[in-house]
């Protein structure tokens, strides 16, 4: 639709949060790409900065350390053909931040307060234009609480833990109960930390995904939008 893609053209952010694999990110991707918007995968972000500091062998309760170090980092989204590239201070690392190592242990970084306030001055960066769909933990409460379009997305964490199951490379040794367990003990932390922990903004519109299929979730997202576009452009 010419409308929704004019230079103009008024454009707006889509907030989208919600637990573990409750579809996200794949969601947001397609929202973007039918309204020509930037997506941004804040959770790469956190991936990003927890597989460097794995690396460095800073744990995070070091967090003196944690926040030295982070000085010296520089985490970039890159837009690519085959989708957004992560890269950390130019090195490419979109693959190695989904390994199990980082899945297991981001939450604890995650939960540091100078680390959080870093990224999220980057990320409202990246939204200051407009025309982002920006998907995470703490978007629609805290990094863009003005978001014009404001989404929650969760399903049970039995279909969470099938869906991350079914994306993990083969060489990954996990069953599916532990990876169960492991999405409920990560999802306990995001929802329990002291800064800006995962909740539901209050306005914002709450989609349960258990039964519904990526389309419809990226229809009923994208036609919010179109409601809101269509009444200040
Ligand atoms: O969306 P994801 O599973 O890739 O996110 C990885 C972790 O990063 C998740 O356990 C919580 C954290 N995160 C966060 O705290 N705030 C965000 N905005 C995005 C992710």
């Amino acid at each position: 639709m010419s409308s929704l893609n004019g230079e103009r053209e008024f454009r707006i952010n889509i907030a989208i949060d919600g637990p573990a694999g409750a579809g996200k990110s794949t969601v947001a991707r397609k929202v973007a790409k039918r309204l020509s918007y930037v997506y941004v995968d804040t959770g790469a972000m956190y991936r990003a900065v927890t597989w460097d500091m794995l690396n460095a062998g800073i744990e995070a309760d070091d967090e003196a350390a944690v926040l030295e170090r982070m000085g010296l980092l520089d985490v970039e989204l890159v837009p690519g053909e085959d989708g957004q590239r992560v890269r950390l201070s130019g090195r490419d690392v979109t693959d190695e931040i989904r390994s199990l190592a980082v899945s297991r242990t981001v939450s604890r970084y995650a939960q540091i307060e100078g680390l959080r306030a870093e990224l999220s001055a980057a990320q409202r960066q990246m939204a200051l234009r407009k025309g982002v769909v920006m998907d995470g933990r703490d978007i629609g409460t805290t990094v863009l609480p003005d978001a014009e379009v404001k989404i929650f997305m969760t399903a049970t964490v039995e279909e969470r833990a099938l869906r991350r199951f079914r994306e993990l490379p083969e060489s990954e040794a996990i069953t599916l109960q532990q990876l169960e367990r492991e999405i409920a003990e990560r999802d306990e932390l995001d929802r329990n930390r002291e800064v800006s922990p995962l909740v539901c903004a209050e306005d914002a519109i709450v989609l349960d995904t258990t039964l519904m299929s990526i389309e419809e979730v990226a229809d009923a997202i994208a036609s919010e939008a179109e409601r809101i576009l269509a009444r200040v452009n």
